[in-house]
């Protein structure tokens, strides 16, 4: 069945391998099925929700399109485009804050994280997020949003939103309700520092992930640096539901080698653990150190990226401004 896809992911830096391996990947896999139409949008007015140094901002969002290419979506394949250029991403979301409820959007726990402790000196955008994103998917029809498991809540509240717009006007199915196309295994990468926390870009330690623009030294200096414990390498899946940090780097390790957890437990039950970062290492290496180069190729012709941004939005904003329209004449207005 023909899929209509949409996803997006923020351009503040340091895109990582969390979004790799929980997202990037599968929308790669996605776009390469003709009978999917992929829209890939780099969401800049998500970004603007935390404070951004404006030059840098500009120079992420380049970095984001060039990692998504450099990972291998093919722009020809698929439309790229910044989400700001696209007028209806921000009316649609007033109009949909309008649909959602207080009570809805108290209960995302990733505002609570993000908000930490002074939830009073959170911006109100950083609140009301989970319905800018909301809007993003619904003004284009998706049918499916790959994201990774941290997003989860937001897709449900996603939803939530259309199914009671169109319940409130009584428009039945005008507004889709998205499918999270979220990976059975491997769908939240943690810290290589603590893996009870997941991997961020937020995160203050840079040991803590691997970014996509990361050499070859420096992979193999953050994976001899990531905590693992004193025991030896598990037998079976029971022995590491307690030791997380040795769950995470195996299920990397499977996740880049497309197997599963346990064939990768199995690979070195009993080993000792400096031969299995030798060859976790190797295969990262191997997956992302391409990646990086090609990143760098890419963002030394920024005139090649920003016309992929100035094709995607015209596409973009087609479908868009035309579901905008409806949406208003349904309102009322
Ligand atoms: P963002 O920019 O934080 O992350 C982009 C994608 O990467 C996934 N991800 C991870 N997956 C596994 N392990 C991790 N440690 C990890 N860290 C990040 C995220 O789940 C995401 O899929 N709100 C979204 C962006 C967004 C969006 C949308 C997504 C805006 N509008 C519409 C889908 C549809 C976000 O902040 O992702």
């Amino acid at each position: 069945m023909s899929k209509k896809i949409f996803s997006g992911v923020q351009p503040t830096g340091n895109l990582h391998l969390g979004n790799y391996l929980g997202a990037i990947k599968n929308f790669v896999s996605l776009n390469n099925n003709k009978e999917n139409k992929c829209i890939f949008c780099v969401v800049d007015l998500h970004a603007i929700t935390v404070k951004q140094d404006p030059d840098e901002l500009k120079k992420n969002i380049r970095e984001t399109v060039a990692t998504f290419i450099a990972s291998g979506i093919d722009p020809k394949k698929s439309i790229i485009f910044k989400q700001s250029r696209v007028a209806a991403h921000a009316e649609a979301a007033w109009i949909l804050g309008c649909v959602a409820r207080m009570g809805w959007l108290n209960r995302m726990t990733q505002f609570k994280e993000k908000a930490g402790k002074d939830k009073e000196k959170a911006s109100i955008g950083l609140y009301s997020y989970p319905v800018l994103m909301a809007a993003d998917i619904l003004l284009y029809d998706a049918t499916h949003v790959p994201v990774g498991d941290d997003q989860k809540q937001h897709l449900e509240l996603c939803r939530d939103i259309a199914q009671k717009f169109n319940n409130d006007f009584e428009v039945e199915n005008f507004l889709q309700v998205p499918e999270p196309l979220i990976q059975k295994e491997f769908s939240r990468i943690m810290s290589l520092k603590d893996g009870s926390k997941k991997m961020s870009k937020s995160e203050l330690s840079d040991l803590s992930r691997i970014n996509l623009t990361d050499t070859k030294d420096e992979i193999i200096n953050k994976i001899k640096k990531a905590k693992t414990d004193t025991l030896s390498m598990p037998k079976n899946l029971n022995e590491i539901e307690e030791r997380l940090e040795v769950k995470n780097l195996l299920g990397i390790y499977a996740s880049l080698s497309d197997t599963t957890l346990e064939k990768s437990i199995e690979n070195f039950a009993g080993k000792n653990f400096s031969e299995f970062k030798e060859k976790l290492s190797q295969i990262l290496i191997n997956k992302i150190v391409p990646i990086s180069s090609e990143i760098k190729k890419l963002l030394s012709d920024q005139k090649y990226l920003d016309q992929i941004l100035l094709d995607g939005v015209e596409k973009a904003d087609l479908i868009a401004s035309k579901k905008i329209e409806r949406i208003k004449e349904i309102v009322g207005f």
